[in-house]
């Protein structure tokens, strides 16, 4: 049987792993394991980004949302949530401001609202983004649609699109969407996205409910096949008005983990450390990018509409310290050897030349 060590430095240089070696990884690692990788996982995002974190602002433009995932704070059964949504003029004032912060990329999120979808006012809404910022990059992340709709706002200019696909074993999606949402649906949207032209990311929550090692080397797995261009990871955290209230977050650590393997398995892929990851430790994301993460996401959401977007407990308390301000994530970076970068920071599957 292969050590961990070896199981990582092959992953480093081949790039993948077989099924049963991840099963092992995931059921025997240690922190000296994940140390290992992550100074690994580190050296190959130097590579191809140097010491360059990239910034995307993200703007929650409403948390109203048809679908019931038992593990989200806006699931549609929360009758406490405290509903919003955002106009257009709203949204793009929000890029304006971020926009002079120095963002060069819009992440516009929301539950599955069709509000927006069921005419094109998202269509349309991407469309004057595009218009008014023709430097900056557009990533959606607004749930499932149909291939039509995914082509008509990637028409309109939007660039990226994230999805997160929360599990590869149809069995433990089921369960996580309380057999209320199809596998295979989620499973096709990713592909429609990728078929459009999207930069595309998928994605998990890490040691959410009965998740396994074996599910783990599963969502593994299944990453190395889809070979997205971005990839979400955070550690689950209970949020108090949900059936998983009471169970226990992630783990910092395995998350810290996975990030690591994720940039060994893709050296190029965008890679953020999550706000999940800040909220469960206060330097989650610079761990996280001393990991191997090569992206930071901050809220830029309006304050009087911020503390609504309630995926999980605490989300708020890192949201509302973040002011739009990108200064003192400066300054953070710099203490570890990083500095933000400027530009919309695309996906490339070359590494910098030195
Ligand atoms: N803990 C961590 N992440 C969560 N998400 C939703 N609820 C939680 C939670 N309680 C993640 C999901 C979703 C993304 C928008 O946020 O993976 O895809």
């Amino acid at each position: 049987m292969m050590e961990n060590r070896r199981r990582i430095d092959l992953l480093a240089e081949k790039h993948s792993l077989p099924f049963a070696e991840w099963k092992e990884i995931f059921s025997t690692w240690t922190q000296s394991d994940r140390l290992y990788a992550a100074d690994l996982a580190r050296e190959a995002a130097q590579k191809v980004f140097s010491n360059k974190v990239y910034v995307r602002a993200i703007v929650e433009f409403s948390n109203i949302c048809a679908n019931d995932c038992l593990y989200c704070g806006i699931r549609r059964s929360n009758k406490e949530a405290d509903r919003y949504r955002l106009t257009q003029e709203e949204i793009l004032s929000c890029c304006t401001k971020a926009y002079h912060e120095g963002f060069r990329t819009f992440v516009l999120q929301s539950g599955e609202d069709a509000f927006y979808t069921k005419d094109d006012s998202l269509v349309r809404i991407v469309r004057s983004i595009r218009k008014e910022f023709p430097d900056c990059a557009i990533t959606l992340s607004v749930g499932e649609l149909t291939y039509q709709q995914y082509q008509a706002l990637f028409d309109a200019g939007a660039d990226r699109y994230l999805l997160r696909h929360e599990s590869a074993d149809e069995e433990y999606y089921n369960f996580l969407h309380g057999g209320k949402l199809s596998w295979k649906k989620r499973i096709q949207c990713l592909h429609d996205l990728k078929k459009t032209g999207f930069q595309t990311g998928c994605g998990f929550m890490v040691q959410s409910p009965r998740q396994t090692p074996e599910i783990l080397a599963k969502e593994m797995i299944f990453m190395k096949e889809l070979s997205p261009e971005m990839i979400g990871i955070g550690p689950f955290i209970p949020h108090c008005k949900t059936p998983f209230a009471a169970e226990k977050p992630g783990s910092l650590e395995l998350t810290l983990f996975l990030l690591s393997l994720c940039r060994l398995m893709k050296p190029t892929v965008l890679l953020p450390a999550t706000t999940a990851l800040g909220t469960i430790h206060p330097e989650g994301r610079l761990l996280g990018i001393l990991a191997g993460a090569n992206v930071i996401m901050p809220c830029v959401t309006p304050e009087t509409v911020r503390n609504k977007y309630f995926l999980y407990n605490n989300k708020n308390a890192l949201a509302s310290a973040e002011n739009i301000l990108c200064s003192d994530l400066q300054l953070q970076l710099e203490k570890i050897g990083y500095s933000l970068a400027v530009g919309r920071g695309d996906y490339r599957e070359e590494e910098d030349q030195p």
